[in-house]
């Protein structure tokens, strides 16, 4: 796939994917490596441009992250940020020293708008906010190099030599909270840099479909699909490029939300390629009988998916290629990281030890999600499928406590359907993350007309969050809260109380079980 590349150097950092995902929202392609390539196979790549990612340490520690000073020499744009920069000016002769404090989160900065990459950066004046976390600085800039802009504490809070094309800034411009940090990314990449944006999911679709189609030849594809955002995408991918030499099994457990499974398989219908989906809702309710233990129904579904899917592939026989929906933040190997570990991320796990096939393929391996996504609406892949909020493999099944019985599970099909209803309605669905409904193993008293009740209670979650590692509850307005609770109670057998679930995470998780 020919496109014009950036590299990202990563040297521990922790925004080191949100750069690189800044540079693709300017159209332009980049890779984030480690500090630890040779700079021959960095000259080989040709990149167009490279960022210096922050990182953790100290330049003057023998044991930090360098990189040799050739990388200067190459003639192609460098820039640095924070730790980035620090290297920046420690290598070519500037200095850096720890100051007695740490500068830290939104921060006045005065910029020199003469300077070549302020003046490349849209919208931006003498004096706008950057976001910093640095303790060291640089005290005096390196020969060639002016001083571009300062903060109240910082004397260099970036520094450039235009006639080598090298520039540093100690903020982070890939944050958010940086004013017009975005824009400087774009002034980089697009105008300092000189590449065109040529990544575009249009042209990914065009190249990755030629690109399979001339790897898996005549053979046979075997690819997992779960209807989450991934498996969806690079099933529509393959489809597209090989048709009917494409096999996908749809282990439909039971477990999926209200017509969940059907909306999947009516997804496909029309694709070309060979759908399989299993009704397996009866094996795994009996599998699950009387149990009540989390990491047990975790477990026991774990171990069912696969046997249930290695019935069906061993149906098909060898099989030349098994697909995976991996994407690139599952490939990023962290710059610290001595072992060169790349993950090998599985949608269902340990698939491969148990079906016969000769090679992996992965057409997603280069794309972040929200690029999944993209990819997904250029393919005409249906809404439903493309923004579709994380779901659970084992599903349902951990969103019900205690035992699960058929009974629960409808219960709980049917109130999840209204709760994500009513949030489609009021136009939150895009600025809650996730959000559903679970049915506790706890019961109380309740009146109803003129009887008593004794009913289930019902819990709602609703969460923001960037990674899913943490993540905070969701400030529903009341008014959604009444008319949720009030149709779950009217319209759903068995539930006479709901909760709202106000705990963030940590300490709580998002999903119950
Ligand atoms: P927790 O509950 O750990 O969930 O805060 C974090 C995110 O991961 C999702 N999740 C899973 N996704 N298989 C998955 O593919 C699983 O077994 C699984 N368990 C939790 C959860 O929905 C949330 O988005």
């Amino acid at each position: 796939m020919e496109h014009q590349l950036i590299y990202v150097i990563d040297f521990g950092g922790q925004y080191n994917q949100l750069i690189a995902r800044r540079v693709r929202e300017c159209g332009v392609y980049c890779e984030v490596i480690s500090y630890k390539t040779p700079i021959d196979k960095i000259r080989e790549a040709a990149p167009m441009g490279i960022i210096f990612t922050g990182g953790p340490n100290s330049v003057y520690l023998d044991t930090s992250p360098t990189i040799s000073s050739e990388i200067f020499s190459l003639g192609v744009p460098v820039l640095g940020i924070c730790y980035g920069a620090q290297l920046m000016a420690h290598i070519l002769g500037g200095t850096v020293k720890t100051a007695d404090s740490r500068e830290y989160g939104k921060t006045a900065t005065y910029y020199d708008r003469s300077s070549v990459l302020f003046s490349k950066t849209k919208g931006l004046s003498d004096n706008d906010i950057s976001w910093m976390s640095h303790t060291d600085y640089i005290s005096s800039v390196p020969d060639g190099f002016t001083v571009t802009a300062h903060t109240d504490n910082c004397p260099t809070a970036a520094m450039e030599d235009s006639s080598r094309r090298l520039y540093a800034v100690q903020f982070h411009p890939e944050v958010n909270h940086t004013e017009h940090g975005t824009d400087m990314i774009y002034g980089f990449v697009r105008d300092i840099c000189g590449c065109t944006g040529d990544w575009t999911m249009e042209n990914y679709a065009k190249t990755a479909v030629a690109q399979m189609r001339e790897k898996i030849g005549g053979g046979k594809v075997l690819l997992a699909l779960s209807g989450g955002v991934d498996s969806s995408v690079a099933a529509a991918l393959l489809a597209r490029a090989v048709g009917d030499q494409l096999t996908c099994i749809f282990v439909d457990h039971g477990f999926m939300r209200k017509n969940e499974g059907d909306e999947v398989e009516a997804a496909f219908a029309g694709w070309g390629l060979n759908f399989v989906r299993v009704n397996a809702k009866e094996r795994f309710l009996s599998r699950l009988d009387g149990v009540s233990d989390p990491e047990t129904k975790r477990k026991t579904i774990g171990e069912e998916f696969i046997r249930v899917f290695e019935a069906e592939a061993k149906k098909i026989g060898s099989v030349d290629f098994l697909a995976q929906g991996t994407i690139y933040p599952d490939v990023i190997e962290s710059g610290l990281g001595d072992a060169a570990v790349i993950k090998s991320h599985h949608n269902v796990g340990g698939l491969p030890d148990y079906v016969d096939f000769k090679e992996i393929v992965e057409p997603l391996r280069l794309l972040f999600k929200d690029e999944v996504r993209a990819l997904g609406r250029e393919l005409g892949l249906s809404d439903i499928l493309v923004d579709r909020q994380p779901f659970p493999g084992p599903g349902l099944a951990i969103r019900i406590i205690g035992e699960i019985t058929e009974e629960k599970l409808s219960v709980l099909q049917d109130a999840d359907l209204i709760f994500r209803e009513e949030i489609a309605k009021a136009h939150l669905d895009t600025d809650v993350d996730q959000y559903f409904a679970v049915l506790t193993n706890n019961r109380s008293v309740g009146v109803m007309g003129d009887g008593r009740t004794y009913d289930y209670t019902l819990a709602l979650r609703a969460v923001t969050t960037s990674d899913f590692m943490t993540a905070d509850f969701a400030r529903l307005p009341y008014e959604l809260l009444e008319t949720v609770s009030s149709r779950i109670i009217n319209e759903v057998k068995n539930i006479n109380r709901i909760v709202y679930d106000v705990t963030t995470k940590p300490p709580a998780t998002i999903e119950w079980e």
